[in-house]
């Protein structure tokens, strides 16, 4: 995986923002749509936070961006404050000239039954406009990607998956609490996320160095989605100089 250092996550964080901002500005130029893939949690707020800033002093419109992001907590409603819907309004989407119409976020609360034709739509709603042109990720502890957790392959598409141990814990603290943690996650799949077309990974802080030197330099395979990036032919990890800290 292709990999790009900066001092700290300021830094990076600006580096994928300008990135993101000069796709969309040349797309809009064109009358194109800038199709976006979308993480949560704390790696991407700093992204966020000056793709706004551009929004409201440089002008880059939204309007013509579509997004899709990576997952929701599974029985988690989306006006409470710990969903992912919430977080992307919250710190985001409220703050841009976004159409509503063009979000996507996985449903988390949907019956049963609703799952599988929810799922299936998702990835064909992001296949219909010829798939994601920026995916934005995270990396957590346990290797995951979105919430693909250890033992999901390469061609999994879009799913109710259950979250690893590693994963609830590091969520604990936001849920006041391991036992209030959901276990279950609808996340898109490794195969949608394989198939955008540029790829950035925001890694920050020295509790991600294991886990990223194990995604770029471990072998390829299911024991670290992460590490499926490895054959993705379009894709940049940015990290600060913590995160590399375990690279050989
Ligand atoms: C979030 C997501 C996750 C996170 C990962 C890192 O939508 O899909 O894969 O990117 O858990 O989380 P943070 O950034 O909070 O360390």
């Amino acid at each position: 995986i292709p990999l790009r250092i900066f001092n700290d996550k300021e830094e990076g964080s600006v580096y994928i923002a300008n990135q993101i901002a000069a796709t969309i500005k040349a797309k809009n130029e064109l009358g194109q749509k800038t199709v976006l893939g979308l993480a949560t949690g704390s790696s991407p707020l700093r992204i966020y936070r000056e793709l706004i800033r551009i929004h409201q002093e440089e002008g880059l419109s939204f309007k013509n961006v579509v997004t899709f992001n990576l997952d929701e907590y599974y029985q988690v409603e989306p006006e409470n404050k710990e969903s992912y819907h919430y977080f992307m309004y919250e710190h985001f989407f409220n703050h841009i000239d976004i159409n509503p119409e063009n979000v996507h976020i996985p449903n988390g609360m949907l019956s049963p039954s609703e799952i599988d034709e929810f799922c299936q739509e998702y990835d064909r709603k992001i296949a219909a406009l010829g798939n994601i042109d920026i995916q934005l990720l995270g990396i957590g502890r346990s290797g995951h990607i979105g919430f693909n957790e250890p033992g999901a392959t390469d061609t999994t598409t879009t799913r109710l998956v259950k979250l690893n141990k590693i994963t609830i814990d590091d969520a604990a603290e936001a849920f006041d609490g391991e036992e209030h943690v959901p276990l279950r996650a609808i996340t898109m799949g490794v195969k949608p996320i394989l198939n955008a077309k540029k790829i950035f990974m925001a890694v920050w802080g020295e509790s991600k160095a294991e886990i990223l030197a194990k995604a770029i330099e471990g072998p390829v395979g299911s024991d670290v989605p992460a590490s499926y990036l490895q054959k993705h032919p379009d894709v940049l990890c940015i990290a600060d100089a913590p995160a590399a800290s375990k690279l050989s």
